[in-house]
């Protein structure tokens, strides 16, 4: 099987800078090396780049870097589109989440051309489910979600190409939550695992759940992987950390089920911050975690079957 890798190395989004550096950071912690050593064939597609932008204002004044983003999206739709057409799993380096507003509508472009839906499985502390509107940080990292699945409030980002159905993402891990995106949460239906959820279930019966869902649905999956997923301890190289995240072996685990489920179509990793990080751990562990989701195992075992 083909995988492919391309970086988006924004940090626009994001109130720190530092997320410029996350793909070669993934790059030098071995990303590729690690996923080649498996059954898959490897094509780095490089780090692709918007041109200077003017300063585009807004109603909203806590905004910036408006135009940037919007370049940004204008630019990677179309990118993933193609990479998911040439490779079966397209792993989109980050950059900042605001990069999901550009690969997941390319994803759910490329699904809507299969006649199949997309769904996505967003590994989060954060919903990032802010309109241009509804956020006061003005970090656009902070809005992926409110945008890819249709909401209004957009204007100012281009017209979005293909929705995905809020009714098909699932997220996990979430812990920090703002007002607005607490009510947008509650309007869309958008199913949300917090941790307390996980904390009282394990992270195996709602992700088995979800990926039944996707698989009777004939759905593709993509899967957005944002490094405050997980626990401040073992990954502190991002610049929103929440404490109470997602553990090593939960990580581990939920990338290994979704190896098993065969669903999984496209990978962001994402908010990777190497200015933060300690002696490239962060950037190591994203690399076991996506090994995991590929195919490394432990010892050899039957895949495992669910629904
Ligand atoms: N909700 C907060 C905000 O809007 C935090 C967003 C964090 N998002 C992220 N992709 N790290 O500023
Ligand atoms: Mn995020
Ligand atoms: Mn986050
Ligand atoms: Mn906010």
């Amino acid at each position: 099987r083909r995988c492919s890798l391309l970086g988006a190395a924004i940090e626009t989004g994001a109130s720190q800078r530092g997320c410029l550096m996350g793909p070669a950071s993934l790059r030098t912690a071995g990303l590729a090396q690690a996923i080649g050593t498996l059954d898959w064939t490897v094509t780095d597609l490089g780090d692709t780049r918007i041109d200077g932008q003017t300063h585009v204002p807004h109603e909203n004044g806590a905004i910036h870097h408006l135009a940037e983003t919007a370049a940004w999206i204008e630019t990677l739709v179309p990118l993933a589109q193609a990479a998911a057409q040439a490779h079966d799993l397209p792993i989109f380096m980050g950059g900042d989440h605001s990069i999901s507003a550009g690969t997941v509508p390319g994803m759910a472009r490329f699904a809507a051309g299969q006649g199949r839906p997309l769904f996505v499985l967003w590994l989060d502390a954060h919903p990032d489910l802010h309109n241009l509107f509804s956020t006061e940080s003005g970090n656009l990292h902070g809005t992926p979600v409110a945008y890819f699945t249709g909401q209004p409030g957009f204007e100012a980002y281009p017209p979005l190409v293909s929705a995905v159905d809020p009714a098909h993402v699932c997220m996990m891990g979430i812990r920090s939550v703002d007002i607005a995106e607490r009510d947008a949460i509650a309007r869309l239906g958008i199913e949300v695992h917090d941790m307390r959820a996980i904390d009282e279930t394990g992270v195996l019966p709602p992700l088995e759940a979800f990926l039944a869902r996707v698989r009777a649905a004939d759905g593709l999956l993509h899967v957005s992987f944002d490094v405050d997923f997980l626990d401040p301890a073992i990954a502190p190289a991002v610049g929103t950390t929440v404490p109470g995240g997602a553990t090593f072996r939960e990580a581990h685990l939920i990338m290994e089920t979704l190896c098993d489920s065969g669903l999984v179509r496209s990978l962001d990793l994402v908010e990777l911050n190497p200015f933060l990080d300690e002696r490239g751990r962060t950037a190591t562990l994203l690399c076991d975690l996506t090994a995991s989701l590929m195919g490394r195992r432990v010892l050899d075992r039957p895949t495992r079957r669910f629904a």
